[in-house]
């Protein structure tokens, strides 16, 4: 091809792709399938690598994330960027209607229009558009000088790169959000990997904008909603507020729907009670509604006051934060080990929900932030999450952190420094462990003992018949005879399924423990390289990863698994009452992947995620952390993450874990 051709190839498939990318997530309504899109992308990028020359400034290969900088600079915005006034009440917002009315020289009879808004509670920015181009982007700073974040905005797929309309210069002002839902899985992820925790979806929203990496940026899953404009050239024959959002639609702007125009201020109240009910159920947080006064003259009329429009008031919600007091701090064991502190609070409203227990994760959260029974501490309830311990206000007797325990508050064995977490390694015995460690032992694809499901365990327990999985072997006859719902046949049925699964192979028996981390295929692994219990008992970390490759974290989990003695105990007890696996046949393994790479995101049902990766390891393969053009595969679960996007955008090869397990070649048995 000539150059001038390839150009104009370059162009043709830039704006296809942005049309495609407006279509898909501003109107929610794609006209051509994933794969098109990609094979679309595909094209433009191999083109673009031969000739950067041509490259667009609103190509979407530019939304990846360029380089790290040093630190931000400075931009002036063309017109001061305003704050709001606050009211927190009717009456509040009543006055605001008659001091506008009075400002105007109107009589109180007489109405205003206005057009409310939902208060986004977020970071606020201004994006530059020049001809139509997003040319730069910047948080508020002090109004008058914010700071250069045109390449992390650039990340964030509900902001256009080109406009639909090649207008000559326009300055948009809106807000930058996390949802409630990313900003769950942003924190999970930080706690798991011992990293701070973001108060809130604002501080994280705020935090993945203000740092100067922009790849970060990118993967946080954030999205802009935009409520006015700046300086701009030509505002048309827009009159109003709402005419105002209209235009801004149509030029391929994200502006929220919750948006509505009423015909005096009795109208704008209604709005705000509809919208504190409606809260809970949206995607990110607001802290209230915006009510504007919808005729731009009589905006212009009215001015400013000291940083405020006059024409607009915020009217905000009950806050979501309160100070109260920690009364103690209780120490909870969850089905799979983990200790969790969870703060007692003397009761407090917070946001119109009487709260009485806040999370404080683990040990490294409560060494932040330094709090301890007695504590006088600020509690908030945002983004869906159990109320959190944001920080110590005043310190009560206690001088130093709370320290977690180290033995087990439910069964007093060792408690063990899991990553970020303390945790009960009692997996067998530990009665606040025991009831689903029982019923995934019974399950069909593990011991496969029919009739021991989770009400009959339940029961049991309840009832002090079995403390562990080898009581399951040591029930008598006549012991379940009194079960509710147990009669002679049942009983006798169960004992038939208890006795079959004595005979069980040993892939089948390992998966059985439930040791954590380990799947079905990491236990067939482990009873194909070390044949029985005692080799893998032999074993230490080092062995376990250089024998084939298993990740750190199952290797450890391994490891202290089987050094616990309770855990060896209940072993030898399956043993005695007549337990006894077989050796599993040698299968080849092999380098079946023969140096493919793959990485993924959302959660399989097959599989942990460690142990997917193993597979992958094992089989030959290599486990990709992020998202690069090289990549072999992208194997996509449930719920994916931004990862998914990424590989999208960039046209890689996304499968399924159905398409995962045929190329791993994954046999359930
Ligand atoms: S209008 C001239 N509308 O609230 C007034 N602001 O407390 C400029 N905000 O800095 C703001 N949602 O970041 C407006 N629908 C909305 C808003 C909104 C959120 C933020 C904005 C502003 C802050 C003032």
């Amino acid at each position: 091809m000539i150059p001038e051709e390839v150009k104009k190839k370059i162009d043709r498939l830039t704006d296809e792709i942005n049309y495609h990318n407006y279509r898909y997530y501003m109107l929610d309504n794609p006209v051509i399938s994933d794969f098109e899109f990609d094979k679309l992308v595909k094209e433009l990028q191999s083109l673009e690598k031969k000739y950067p020359r041509f490259v667009r400034e609103d190509s979407p290969s530019r939304r990846v994330g360029g380089a790290v900088s040093e630190k931000f600079g400075q931009v002036k915005h063309g017109a001061p960027m305003l704050s709001l006034e606050n009211g927190y009440s009717r009456e509040e917002v009543i006055e605001f209607d008659k001091k506008i009315k009075r400002f105007l020289g109107l009589k109180e009879g007489e109405k205003i229009e206005y057009e409310c808004e939902l208060k986004f509670d977020g970071l606020a920015i201004e994006l530059v558009y020049k001809n139509g181009i997003f040319t730069q982007g910047s948080t508020r700073g002090d109004g008058i000088t914010g700071e250069d974040v045109t390449a992390n905005l650039k990340t964030i797929n509900t902001i256009p790169l080109k406009l639909q309309k090649p207008v000559p210069y326009i300055e948009i002002r809106g807000e930058v959000l996390m949802t409630k839902k990313s900003f769950r899985e942003l924190n999970a992820e930080r706690l798991k990997e011992g990293l701070a925790l973001f108060a809130n979806p604002r501080n994280a929203a705020s935090g993945s904008i203000r740092q100067l990496d922009p790849s970060i940026t990118a993967r946080r899953n954030l999205i802009m909603y935009a409520y006015g404009v700046g300086k701009l050239t030509d505002a048309g024959d827009v009159k109003t507020q709402h005419e105002l959002m209209e235009m801004l639609k149509s030029l391929g702007i994200n502006v929220n729907k919750e948006i509505k125009t009423v015909k005096d201020i009795e109208g704008a109240v209604k709005f705000f009670e509809d919208e504190e009910k409606n809260r809970e159920s949206l995607p990110v947080e607001i802290d209230g509604v915006v009510i504007k006064v919808n005729d731009l003259k009589l905006q212009e009329r009215l001015g400013e006051i000291s940083k405020s429009p006059r024409w607009a008031i915020a009217y905000k919600f009950f806050p979501k934060q309160e100070v109260t007091s920690i009364e103690d701090i209780e120490v909870s064991v969850g089905r799979t080990g983990i200790l969790t502190p969870v703060a007692h609070l003397k009761p407090a409203r917070i946001g119109g929900v009487i709260v009485k227990r806040a999370t404080l994760h683990n040990q490294d959260e409560i060494d932040k932030k330094g709090v301890n029974i007695g504590d006088s501490v600020l509690v908030e309830r945002s983004g869906d999450v159990i109320p959190e311990v944001v920080k110590v206000m005043s310190k009560g007797p206690h001088k130093n952190p709370f320290r977690l325990p180290s033995k087990c508050p439910c069964c007093g064995s060792e408690v063990v420094i899991d990553g970020a977490f303390h945790r009960c390694m009692n997996e067998l015995s530990c009665p606040c462990q025991i009831k689903g460690e029982l019923v995934h032992f019974a399950s069909k694809r593990a011991m496969d003992i029919e009739g021991l499901g989770e009400k009959i365990v339940e029961r049991l327990v309840d009832l002090g018949l079995i403390k562990n999985i080898a009581d399951i072997y040591y029930l008598k006859k006549g012991d379940l005879r009194d079960l509710e719902g147990f009669g002679e046949k049942s009983e006798e049925n169960l004992f038939k399924s208890i006795e079959k699964s004595k005979n069980i192979s040993y892939d089948r028996f390992i998966y059985a423990l439930g040791i954590r981390h380990v799947g079905e295929f990491v236990a067939s692994l482990l009873a194909r390289y070390f044949g029985d219990i005692e080799g893998i008992e032999r074993a230490d970390i080092g062995d376990l990863t250089s024998k084939f490759g298993i990740g750190e974290e199952i290797a450890k989990s391994i490891f202290n698994f089987f050094k616990l003695n309770s855990n060896a105990e209940v072993i030898k007890r399956l043993f005695r009452a007549g337990v006894s696996p077989y050796k599993t046949q040698a299968k080849a393994g092999g380098a079946a992947l023969g140096g493919e790479s793959f990485i993924f995101t959302g959660s399989l049902e097959n599989f942990t995620r460690d142990e997917a990766e193993t597979i992958v390891k094992e089989k030959g393969g290599t486990v990709e952390k992020t998202v690069k053009k090289s990549l072999g595969y992208v194997v996509a679960g449930k719920d994916p993450g931004s990862k998914y996007e990424k590989a999208k955008k960039m046209g890689l090869k996304i499968i399924d874990e159905d398409e995962f397990k045929k190329i791993i070649n994954y046999k359930s048995s």
